[in-house]
């Protein structure tokens, strides 16, 4: 059957794998649409109240996990590390900024992603290129490359077993504030950076004393709402897991409580902004510095029609040399427009280059420096800079150079184990959080 939620079906669509049996990409799909829902409408509608709430100003996001999740990475230890360090860099930023946080993993569906070309060569031999774990697999042979539609069943299942980790670490006591020094005992010896959040531990350890003995201890400090969002980009898979919602009858895409447009993907034309426009979740589209104010307001325009709050967030990714010029025509337009969007930074993927060693890298001073750029802008504009979208890893990885742990280029062969883009480490997100925390509020809570 053929509705609207098929229409992208008559559009190009950028990014979509040539799959190696369609016959058999059917069968998976009509399986997948069987499956129950990763996430429940309610809860989406409740994201997009607290992105409405980042849109007044009144909150900020962050957002973050891997640049793409592998299958072999759902365990629960690498979720758990994960999640650790998001929490903690969620407790920074509350804590030293004094901000309602918004928590969403680029968790539990990120599995696919765009690539600048289709094949990939190695002395002389072409193979597809690594699409991630829902398309191919990332070993360098015609069997591993081969674009499988069975590894969509397993792409849902993968998110399923990491968004159930998920709810169970955050609604299930390992997320009470009571913890906070317990997620960082591993931690705390070896780095600059746990050192530092050992003593905020501390002072949130007294605040909370303070309230219990006079006699407050809300649900909040106990459990932490958490949101999933990966990028939506195999629409068979995201089209399979639209469901209509029995209370409103409305269309969600239950693969995840929030999806966003890549840079590559977000032609106004294509078959992305199409299936988007569908869809009743809150939504993200990048934005790369090449955007004219004019793209940003079709898009609001197309997206976003009767300007809901919260539906619309915009994730810019300018690079660091170019945020300061590329940024404020865009917010200033967008703005004098009226709509309602949330600002969030991306400060990743404008700052990769490649190392001398051939490693895919960037620098934690060129991420800061994008990150303070964004800030300054919204700060001269009377805008509010909403939130941070970042990839990370909860291990220690040497991926990404610089931070206190002074991480150089001849470094990144020691741990290098991304699918696709560097990720910064545990220690390098906590350096990022605190410096947006001082960047963000006038307290300088445990600064130093
Ligand atoms: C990503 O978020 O991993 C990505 C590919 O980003 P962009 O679409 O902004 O290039
Ligand atoms: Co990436």
């Amino acid at each position: 059957m053929s509705t609207h939620l098929d229409s992208w079906r008559e559009l190009p669509a950028a990014q979509q794998p040539d799959w190696a049996d369609l016959s058999e990409l059917a069968t998976v799909t009509a399986e997948l649409a069987k499956q129950p829902p990763l996430v429940f409408a309610g809860e989406c509608d409740q994201l997009k109240d607290r992105l409405a709430a980042v849109a007044r100003g009144e909150a900020f996001v962050l957002q973050g996990g891997d640049c793409a999740e592998t299958f072999a990475g759902s365990t629960a230890d690498a979720v758990r590390n994960k999640l650790k360090t998001l929490l903690q860099m969620a407790v920074v930023l509350t804590y030293a900024a004094s901000v309602p946080v918004v928590k969403i993993g680029r968790m539990a569906g990120q599995y696919a992603k765009p690539r600048s070309k289709p094949g990939e060569i190695r002395d002389g031999v072409e193979l597809p290129a690594y699409r991630g774990d829902a398309v191919n697999g990332f070993d360098f042979t015609p069997e591993s490359r081969r674009n499988d539609p069975q590894r969509l069943m397993r792409a849902y299942n993968s998110s399923a077993v990491t968004l159930n980790l998920c709810r169970a670490f955050t609604k299930g006591g390992y997320a009470d504030l009571r913890q906070v020094h317990a997620w960082n005992q591993d931690f705390v010896a070896q780095s600059p950076a746990g050192r530092r959040y050992e003593q905020l531990a501390g002072e949130i350890d007294r605040a909370l004393s303070f309230m219990r003995a006079c006699g407050a201890n809300p649900n909040e400090f106990h459990d932490v709402e958490f949101y999933s969002s990966h990028e939506a980009l195999i629409l068979d898979y995201e089209r399979a897991l639209t469901r209509i919602d029995s209370r409103t009858g409305l269309a969600y895409d239950v693969a995840a409580h929030m999806v966003w447009m890549g840079e590559r993907t977000r032609d106004l034309n294509g078959a992305h902004v199409e299936f988007m426009r569908q869809i009743h979740n809150p939504i993200g589209v990048k934005l790369g510095p090449t955007t004219s104010a004019d793209d940003a307001l079709a898009l609001m325009d197309r997206l976003n029609p009767k300007g809901e709050p919260g539906r619309l967030t915009f994730i810019t990714r300018m690079g660091a040399d170019k945020i300061r010029d590329a940024l404020p025509p865009l917010v200033q337009k967008v703005t004098e427009n009226g709509a309602p969007v949330a600002w969030v930074c991306d400060p990743m993927h404008g700052n990769t280059f490649e190392a001398p060693s051939g490693h895919k890298t960037r620098r934690l001073n060129d991420v800061i420096n994008e990150v303070a750029g964004f800030f300054e802008v919204h700060r001269s504009l009377g805008t509010h800079p909403g939130g941070i979208h970042i990839e990370f890893t909860g291990d220690d990885v040497t991926e990404c150079v610089g931070g206190a742990q002074e991480i150089v280029e001849d470094d990144l062969h020691q741990r290098y184990e991304t699918a696709c883009d560097p990720r910064l480490n545990r220690q390098q997100s906590l350096d990022l959080a605190f410096m947006v925390a001082e960047l963000y509020g006038p307290s300088t809570a445990a600064a130093g």
